[in-house]
């Protein structure tokens, strides 16, 4: 590999920080900058503040020696080539990303810019944010000569962010500069000239020696717009086959086989079409907005996209009467809810619709007992424990007496949960499955009635339990 270069990643969450291990897992020193103190004093003391697969492993490879965490950020400017912003962009209350933070930043940037330096936007902007970085720098008096700016967005989904990183689909680099455009291949080259993947404990995935990863050169704007246009794309497949779900259940088709014979088109694929409770996440539900907004502001009124909304936030409703057909009435009724997180494989309760049906259903005086293997903690900063409102330490404590058992997430535990026990624990063996982790006649055939998304409503038990097995 070329000579290493000297990278700052400034932003240490669910991108920033997948982000500086990566780059020093493929050889580069990286100094990760965050202004919260505490996340950077776990961070040293070697605690790993997120919830994603291998990063632990790849903190403690690189920990003081590939990459050491600070607040400091104008010394870690002054001793970085490329400078990676990776701040929240938050969906503000227009719907516009909360640009706030990365303003913030740069200002900070300008600071330390004494010689020429790269300046990333790894964070999702909307287009155009690289104009705005330019103009701030120019404000501050930084001479244009010693900046270039660079959109390199992250295609990263938590749960498999280092894998993503490490085995992605695709590089995206937003540039006109050639010297700009130059510092950024050396960075990926290890990814794109496949050495990597001959090292000694490289992280495995889809990429090799023989089939590197793919890095395209584009404009800034058509880089930021690739981004937005690629997540909004992903959530319109979701959108489209909860829409198609609903219609399914109304002529009693069954959605997963439709969304197999649909993905079996290999111009559509199979992914991206679980039906279940709609897109959540710190991602999707914002850039879909942020996108609508960036559309509206230079006249294009993308109507789709509000569609795309609006399909997503009547999931949850559907799932809600679901569950109130299942039971007639709420009030006072003892319901699990199995998981909290957006979806399975993280601790991320940002945008989570299990969240967001829980709180309709405690409105409708429900009694909930929640369980969630990462993302217990989260939860309870937002939605702190009460008479209503409790958290169990596992499914089968969660379902200990319940009217009913909602699936909430799509943990991999909760697809294999011991029917046998579970109907054992339960006041009534009623399962509510927001994500379709079940065959309904495996339901049936242990004596469930099962209610999911998208399927025959017909799954009814023949009858409850005999009154000797109600604990
Ligand atoms: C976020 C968005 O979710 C994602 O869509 C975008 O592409 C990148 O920013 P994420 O890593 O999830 O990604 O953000 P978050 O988990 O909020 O972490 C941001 C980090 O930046 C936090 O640790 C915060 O303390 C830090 N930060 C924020 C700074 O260091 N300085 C600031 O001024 C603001
Ligand atoms: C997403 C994009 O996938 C990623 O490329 C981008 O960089 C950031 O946003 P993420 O939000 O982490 O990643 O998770 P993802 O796996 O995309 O799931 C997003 C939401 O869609 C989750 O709530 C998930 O449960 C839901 N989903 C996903 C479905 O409901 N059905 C599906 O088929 C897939």
């Amino acid at each position: 590999m070329s000579k290493p270069v000297s990278i700052c990643v400034i932003g240490s969450g669910y991108v920033g920080l997948v982000a500086a291990v990566c780059f020093a897992e493929i050889g580069h020193r990286v100094i990760c900058v965050d202004n919260d103190e505490a996340r950077v004093k776990t961070l040293n003391e070697g605690g790993v503040p997120i919830f994603e697969d291998q990063l632990p492993e790849l903190l403690e490879r690189h920990r003081d020696k590939g990459v050491e965490f600070t607040t400091n950020l104008g010394q870690a400017v002054e001793a970085s080539e490329a400078i990676f912003i990776a701040v929240g962009t938050p969906q503000g209350d227009t719907g516009a990303a909360d640009l706030s933070y990365v303003e913030a930043v740069v200002s900070e940037i300008a600071r330390g810019i004494s010689d020429y330096k790269v300046i990333v936007e790894k964070s999702t902007v909307p287009v155009y944010t690289n104009e705005w970085i330019r103009r701030v720098l120019h404000r501050h008096g930084v001479d244009p000569k010693d900046f270039d700016i660079v959109s390199n967005p992250e295609f990263l989904r938590e749960g498999t962010a280092i894998k993503d990183f490490m085995h992605p689909d695709r590089i995206v680099v937003g540039t006109t500069s050639e010297r700009a455009a130059g510092v950024l291949q050396r960075i990926y080259e290890p990814l794109t000239g496949g050495s990597y993947y001959e090292q000694p404990g490289a992280m495995k995935g889809a990429c090799s020696k023989e089939n590197p990863a793919k890095l395209l050169v584009t404009s800034a704007q058509s880089a930021e717009i690739i981004k937005h246009a690629s997540n909004a794309f992903l959530a319109l497949k979701i959108s489209f086959i909860n829409a198609v779900a609903n219609l399914a259940e109304a002529v009693d088709a069954d959605i997963e086989d439709i969304a197999a014979g649909m993905g079996m088109d290999s111009r559509i694929g199979p992914k991206f079409l679980r039906a279940g409770l709609g897109y959540g996440g710190s991602c999707f539900p914002k850039d879909v907005a942020a996108f609508h907004w960036v559309a509206q502001q230079h006249g294009i009124d993308f109507q789709l996209l509000r569609e795309i909304r609006k399909i997503n936030e009547t999931q949850k409703d559907v799932f809600f009467n679901k569950v109130l057909s299942a039971l007639w009435t709420l009030r006072g009724k003892k319901l699990a809810a199995l998981g909290l997180a957006f979806k399975g494989n993280t601790d991320d309760i940002r945008e989570s619709p299990a969240l967001e049906v829980i709180r309709k259903l405690l409105d409708a005086g429900a009694i909930v007992t929640a369980y969630d293997p990462a993302g217990m903690d989260r939860a309870k900063e937002v939605l702190p424990g009460s008479a209503k409102m409790r958290y169990a330490d596992d499914l089968y404590s969660a379902a200990a007496d319940a009217d009913a058992v909602l699936i909430l997430t799509d943990w991999k535990e909760f697809g294999t949960i011991d029917l046998v026990k579970l109907n054992r624990v339960v006041k009534f063996p009623i399962v509510v499955d927001g994500r379709n982790l079940y065959k309904p006649q495996t339901m049936l055939d242990h004596g469930f009635t099962y209610v999911s998304v998208g399927r025959p409503a017909g799954y009814q038990a023949q009858q409850g339990k005999p009154r000797s097995m109600v604990s």
